[in-house]
């Protein structure tokens, strides 16, 4: 069966934008084209709008006077993107060939044709962008995966799943666009019992005190509400989803920020995220929780 005929995610009405808060969101990815996420995804086609982790390979990147030395930067930081997936993806444990996976807020789905190319299985993604929506399938189907991978323009508030059909379920970089208690109230409706939810998202460190102007510099630049550490958990505990790990990928993030903010694809919010991370006001963290 194809995904496009499979019953758990056929559905009548399929919601938009639900809030003027969304459709802003939406606009803002239908207009979004920065250098940093297309050139990093020129790289071989997998379209990330996250973060990179991991230690920088400076062989890799070369000399400051090479020539090439550019190029070479993107494609080391595309390469901490996609790691940055792959520990996301490890968290989800073993997902079987016939199950489906959910991406909520997928972006143009450089994580979801990962995902499909280890566990052979669909997956289904949502965003509240048509511009993404598209992108993502015609990648698909360019890649001959276009009936496994599907995205579709619906909330994720809202999802068109039918209660225990997901065997596994992420949010990469989306969760600061909603109320943490509807995100995983849904996520908790459509997993099947003992499914995994992973995320991986900045947080406000409530041991700083409040959100520090970095984390306030964060939030007007992407229109976004980024939540506490606290707060994810809290809203875990209150909707069947036990946390099975919480890391903290602070450090391991930073020397992607330092990396990039080197490059000439700076966007301006690098110097917002170095500080945060550092002053210990703003952290990057994976939590991947049992739907129990
Ligand atoms: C920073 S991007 C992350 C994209 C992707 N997860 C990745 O790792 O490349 C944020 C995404 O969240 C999506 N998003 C925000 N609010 C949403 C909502 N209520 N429903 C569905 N998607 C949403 C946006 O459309 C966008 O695709």
């Amino acid at each position: 069966m194809s995904i496009i005929d499979t019953p758990a995610t056929d559905t009548a009405v399929i919601p938009g934008p639900a809030t003027p808060y969304q459709g802003d969101i939406a606009r803002y990815w239908n207009n979004e084209a920065r250098p940093v996420n297309l050139r990093l995804g020129d790289v071989d086609g997998l379209y990330h709008h996250h973060y990179g982790i991991g230690a920088v390979d400076e062989a890799a990147i070369g000399d400051p006077a090479d020539s090439e030395r550019e190029k070479k930067v993107i494609s080391e930081l595309h390469r901490l993107e996609s790691a940055q997936a792959d520990v996301l993806l490890d968290h989800l444990g073993d997902i079987p060939a016939d199950g489906t996976l959910l991406d909520a807020g997928c972006g143009r789905g450089g994580s979801m044709v990962m995902a499909h190319q280890r566990f052979g299985c669909k997956v289904e993604g949502l965003t509240l962008s048509s511009k993404q929506a598209d992108f993502g399938n015609n990648r698909a189907g360019e890649l001959g995966i276009g009936d496994f991978v599907r995205s579709r323009v619906c909330n994720m508030l809202d999802m068109p799943f039918e209660n225990g059909t997901i065997a596994g379920s992420w949010n990469n970089e989306s969760s600061m666009y909603v109320d943490l208690h509807d995100l995983f109230a849904e996520h908790s409706r459509v997993l099947a019992v003992g499914g995994r939810y992973v995320t991986i998202t900045g947080c406000w460190n409530p041991k700083y005190g409040q959100p520090s102007k970095w984390v306030s510099q964060i939030n007007a630049h992407f229109e976004c509400n980024i939540h506490s550490r606290r707060e994810y958990l809290r809203a875990m505990a209150d909707n069947r989803l036990v946390p099975q790990a919480v890391i903290d990928l602070t450090p391991d993030t930073l020397p992607y920020w330092e990396l990039r903010a080197t490059s000439s694809l700076v966007t301006g919010i690098e110097e917002a995220f170095i500080n945060s991370y550092k002053d210990g006001s703003f952290q990057y963290v994976l939590i991947a929780a049992d739907r129990v």
